[in-house]
């Protein structure tokens, strides 16, 4: 069996992660290290978690004296975990750098001692190229993090690198765009006003709705994840981009047509702090090994809404029940 450990594997990408990967290779054994935060949830993984060749760790990956002997014995290393969230990000940074930083070092360390590591795929993000006024990023632009959690991103990104170049450590770096799909956390833009929609609460749309993001579905980065698992050059950046450059104002319109809501749930709020005009990616490199994005966004988009629309028995206990997720809201609402 390969040894394969994914961490953050109850978050959104992570879980989508582990299934794909559990479904597509039978002979790989994967370790799920999870800390279970606000985030993660075993329910993400609900119909996985028992799977023979699955087996689910709930601990941080900062406790070295459980992460590292997992890295150990690994052969390939996905690690996602992170905090992940912008906006928390600027109300309190100091867990994005203990997870997303000093948690990625905690990893890296035990890598430079596992023999049998042949990857160690390290999950970074468009966010560490800062906002991108025209064309598109390439992995070798400078990166211009512009918030904490982007900026924790690009030091986990370079500290990545830098075990790579200095100790041999087989890293590859990948900056994906937007993730869409079923199981993303509705603190983020698509399930949130997904999930307020159908109970016909308003969706806050920051600013002047024009911030542009790129959307890429989950499925489509999971599979740009197992290509270059294999086919990925060690010490090498690439961008996972969906190639949907999409203006937050019409991505709530086509949520609220979709679901027959009308436009006047459309709440205008206050502006994220620094908040990022545009994202977008050149992926030419990972084109060049052969990966394409299969997801066209129309369809991606109206599969996504209607799996939270069936799904409720997902997401209403983390809106409804989840006192954490009740008081970020309401600590949200009284900063507009
Ligand atoms: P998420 O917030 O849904 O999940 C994060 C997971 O990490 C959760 O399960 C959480 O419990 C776990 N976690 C957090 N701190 C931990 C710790 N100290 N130890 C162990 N586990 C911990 O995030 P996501 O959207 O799935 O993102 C996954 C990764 O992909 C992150 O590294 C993120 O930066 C990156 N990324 C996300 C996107 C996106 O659009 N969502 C795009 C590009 C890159
Ligand atoms: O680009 C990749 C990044 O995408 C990932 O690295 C992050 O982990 C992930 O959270 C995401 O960051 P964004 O800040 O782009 O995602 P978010 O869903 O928070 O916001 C998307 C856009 O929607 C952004 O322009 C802000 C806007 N927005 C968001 C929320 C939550 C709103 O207008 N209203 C909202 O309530």
């Amino acid at each position: 069996m390969v040894e394969v450990l994914v961490t953050g594997g109850a978050g959104f990408i992570g879980s989508n992660f582990v299934r794909y990967a559990l479904r597509s290779h039978d002979d790989w054994h994967v370790t799920t290290l999870d800390k279970l935060t606000y985030a993660g949830r075993r329910e993400n993984l609900h119909d996985v978690i028992d799977h023979p060749r699955h087996t689910f760790v709930h601990d941080d990956i900062g406790n070295a004296a459980v992460s590292a002997p997992l890295v150990e014995q690994s052969e390939i290393v996905v690690h996602f975990a992170a905090e992940t969230h912008v906006d928390r990000s600027i109300q309190s940074a100091g867990e994005f750098i203990r997870t997303d930083v000093e948690g990625t070092f905690v990893l890296l360390e035990a890598a430079r001692r596992a023999a049998r590591l042949r990857r160690f795929v390290q999950i970074s993000t468009d966010e560490v190229y800062g906002s991108v006024p025209a064309g598109a990023s390439r992995e070798t632009d400078e990166l211009k993090p512009r918030n904490p959690y982007a900026a924790s991103k690009a030091g986990a990104d370079r500290l990545a690198y830098s075990y790579w170049a200095t100790y041999n450590v087989p890293v590859i770096i990948t900056r994906a765009s937007n993730n869409y799909g079923p199981y993303q956390f509705p603190e983020k833009v698509i399930p949130l006003f997904v999930t307020n929609a159908i109970d016909d609460i308003p969706v806050p749309l920051y600013g002047d709705g024009k911030n542009v993001r790129d959307w890429l579905h989950v499925e489509d980065h999971c599979s740009a994840l197992d290509l270059l698992i294999d086919a990925g050059t060690s010490g090498e950046v690439y961008n996972v981009g969906g190639g949907n450059e999409v203006m937050n104002v019409d991505l709530t319109n086509r949520i609220l047509s979709t679901l027959g809501k009308p436009s006047t749930l459309i709440k205008p709020v206050a502006d994220r702090p620094g908040h990022d005009r545009r994202y977008a990616l050149d992926t030419t490199k990972l084109r060049g090994i052969g990966w394409a994005p299969r997801m066209p966004f129309e369809r991606g988009l109206t599969d996504t809404i209607e799996w939270y629309r069936t799904n409720d028995w997902w997401w209403r206990p983390i809106k409804e029940a989840d006192p954490a997720f009740r008081s970020y809201y309401e600590a949200q609402y009284g900063r507009r």
